[in-house]
């Protein structure tokens, strides 16, 4: 069997490589799509088992760098970047790259209701997703929420102060992306039960951003409470970007 990680040098997929490999996946059925050179060497630095063979440098947008990383694999986990816009386009190229390799079967990792069009990075997900339940191929869509990880924890307890574009009090769930890699795993070793059709909300407890700053100051020890502060004129678009989140916590 061969597995081919998309976005390998990428965040969710890094877990998801960890998690496959620290679970006794064997590094040699292991291929990892990256965009650079320099991207092969800093994963070969975190995972000197992996030989250089375990890498395939290309693009979405390259269709015949898709074609050649997708050969001979027999099940691929697929993630998108981040707010771009092209990002309808190049998973139905990947989608199509496993049509030709004649894949077994298709991890998509998606987002949480990808049918809040107000959200771009959900409405772009949405055409992946179309395309994928009409590719015939054998698939899963992993929907994960928010991720606990966008809170940059080190900062908020430096300064005491939990930033948020949104009131405070909207209750939301957040995902550690240990537990959605962990989900990950068990769909990738064995898809047959998740084949076809099967589509899983990847959630966490409801909780309001007050919730989230008062488990820190709690687990922290502070002997403050973390504040919430909401910030204005922050876009719904702006509040779903990692990178934002991450400019937004002060
Ligand atoms: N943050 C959240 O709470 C959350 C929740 C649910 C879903 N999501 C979704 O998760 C995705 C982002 O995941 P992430 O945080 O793991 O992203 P990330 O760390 O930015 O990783 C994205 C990876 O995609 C690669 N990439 C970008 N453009 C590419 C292209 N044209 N061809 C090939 N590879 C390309 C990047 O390569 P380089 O390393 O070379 O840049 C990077 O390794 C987004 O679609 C987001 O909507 C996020």
């Amino acid at each position: 069997m061969t597995i081919l990680i998309t976005g390998a040098a990428g965040r969710t997929s890094g877990y998801v490589i960890r998690t496959l490999l620290e679970g006794g996946t064997q590094p040699n059925v292991l291929c990892l799509f990256v965009r650079s050179e320099a991207a092969v060497e800093k994963l070969q630095a975190e995972y000197p088992q992996l030989p250089r063979c375990s890498f395939a440098i290309g693009d979405y947008l390259e269709p015949k760098s898709l074609s050649i990383a997708f050969q001979g694999v027999d099940i691929v986990f697929y993630n998108g970047p981040a707010f771009q816009s092209l990002e309808t386009a190049m998973g139905i190229a990947a989608i199509e790259a496993a049509q030709r390799a004649a894949v077994k079967h298709f991890v998509y990792c998606s987002v949480l209701l990808p049918g809040l069009r107000k959200l771009s990075n959900h409405e772009l997900k949405l055409g992946v997703e179309e395309y994928l339940a009409e590719s015939g191929l054998n698939f899963t869509i992993l929907q994960p929420t928010a991720y606990m990880q966008n809170f940059k924890v080190k900062d908020i307890v430096a300064k005491s102060v939990l930033a948020w574009g949104a009131s405070t009090m909207i209750m939301k769930s957040f995902v550690d992306l240990q537990d959605l890699a962990d989900i990950a795993r068990l769909v990738i070793l064995d898809p047959a039960p998740h084949n076809y059709d099967a589509r899983y909300d990847v959630v966490g407890d409801r909780c309001s951003l007050e919730d989230v700053a008062n488990t820190i100051t709690c687990r922290a020890g502070l002997s403050g409470a973390v504040v919430c502060q909401q910030l204005l004129g922050v876009s719904a678009d702006a509040l779903q970007s990692d990178s934002a989140l991450a400019r937004l916590m002060i």
